[in-house]
């Protein structure tokens, strides 16, 4: 059921086209939360060292599974959350050789390639310096029809922090695009009317990720009372036009823009912190996030086609057969989940009601 004052809304079980999963201890304390609500996601590869090669992404996917396990025998997950898919990605460099795109193309296991601006963003030191110098690889990813995720910010210091998505689409989509006209492009999580409206308008393969958190809340949530550090994520929350322009871009129905999270966890000293790090934790309670951005909107009855639909479409893999609901009931986000060795990460909204609760 979908209509206005709707108590249950049942739909595909979506899946998180974009996902921070960390590793380790941190990988252990997180991973359930997302398995809980989707069925698969795209696993970021901006560990430290980062995932350049196939080899690494086989290794971080085990461990992924691994982690996973652990949860289900200690009774975290049930058996339907211990099958969740992580999907790999590889981290696009300066010297990413054409040998390990392919390598990638036929892996099975990696379904795309991130591609980080040097400097934009967490653990991004190893990201591209100048568009020009992976060529080679872009041309073995257009050649293996392997899709290119973008982080779409330009590192340019002299570049205003809110304009350096709507630059970067200028200076490096839109000669992408042209040079590489059958490259399928991921423009991950957008942020401006800029952004969502080169994903609707531009020639060729190209689609966009959308975060939850940039539908619900524009720059001020970032300094509503003071300093808010876990509203704080790059690319940095922008103008209320802006937020606008995301939800009609997320309910109009258009297959090119699709759910996913960047569910981006840090340690809660290090996002309360003089230079706090950049990251929104949304995992635990993504599709009750989205379902109150739909629901704002009245367009509940489009959310099932944003999260569960369009991804897996433009993925070219299988939706998912089975189903979630969601009840309409107000409960409070905790103030914070365990992190691993002592540690706790506070998720966005934290003490703030929800009208929506998954069930289960
Ligand atoms: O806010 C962010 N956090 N943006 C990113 O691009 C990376 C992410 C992270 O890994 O923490
Ligand atoms: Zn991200």
């Amino acid at each position: 059921m979908t209509e206005a004052g709707a108590q249950t809304l049942t739909i595909t079980r979506p899946d998180d086209w974009h996902l921070h999963l960390r590793d380790g201890a941190a990988l252990r304390a997180v991973v359930g939360a997302s398995a809980r609500q989707f069925g698969r996601a795209i696993v970021m590869p901006n560990l430290r060292p980062p995932v350049v090669t196939v080899a690494q992404a086989g290794e971080y996917r085990s461990r992924i599974l691994a982690a996973l396990a652990d949860a289900r025998a200690a009774g975290e997950i049930d058996a339907r959350a211990a099958g969740f898919q992580p999907l790999m990605t590889l981290y696009l460099t300066d010297n990413t050789a054409p040998e390990e795109i392919r390598r990638a193309g036929t892996s099975g296991f990696v379904h795309a390639v991130k591609l980080y601006p040097a400097g934009a963003t967490t653990n991004s030191d190893s990201g591209v310096t100048d568009i020009a110098r992976p060529r080679a690889a872009l041309e073995a990813m257009q050649q293996a029809d392997l899709p290119l995720l973008l982080h779409g910010e330009v590192t340019d210091g002299e570049v205003d922090l809110f304009d350096r998505e709507a630059v970067f689409i200028e200076r490096v989509l839109e000669p992408l695009r042209r040079d590489f006209p059958a490259l399928r492009i991921v423009f991950e999580h957008i942020t401006t009317r800029e952004a969502a409206d080169f994903v609707r308008q531009a020639d060729g393969p190209i689609a966009a990720t959308i975060t939850a958190h940039h539908l619900l809340y524009n720059r001020n949530a970032l300094f509503a009372g003071g300093v808010r550090p876990h509203w704080y994520c790059l690319p940095v929350l922008k103008r209320e036009q802006h937020r606008r322009a995301l939800v009609a871009a997320a309910t109009g129905g258009n297959p090119r823009f699709f759910l996913g999270t960047d569910s981006a966890p840090h340690a809660r000293h290090l996002k309360e912190h003089a230079c706090g790090c950049a990251g929104c934790y949304t995992a635990p309670h993504a599709l009750e996030l989205y379902a109150s951005a739909f629901e704002a909107a009245g367009a509940l009855d489009r959310l099932e086609a944003f999260a569960g639909f369009h991804g897996p479409d433009f993925y070219r893999l299988p939706r998912n057969g089975d189903r979630v609901t969601l009840e309409r009931r107000r409960w409070t986000v905790p103030d914070g989940h365990p992190f691993g060795d002592g540690d706790r990460v506070v998720p966005l909204a934290a003490g703030e009601v929800l009208d929506w609760q998954l069930r289960g």
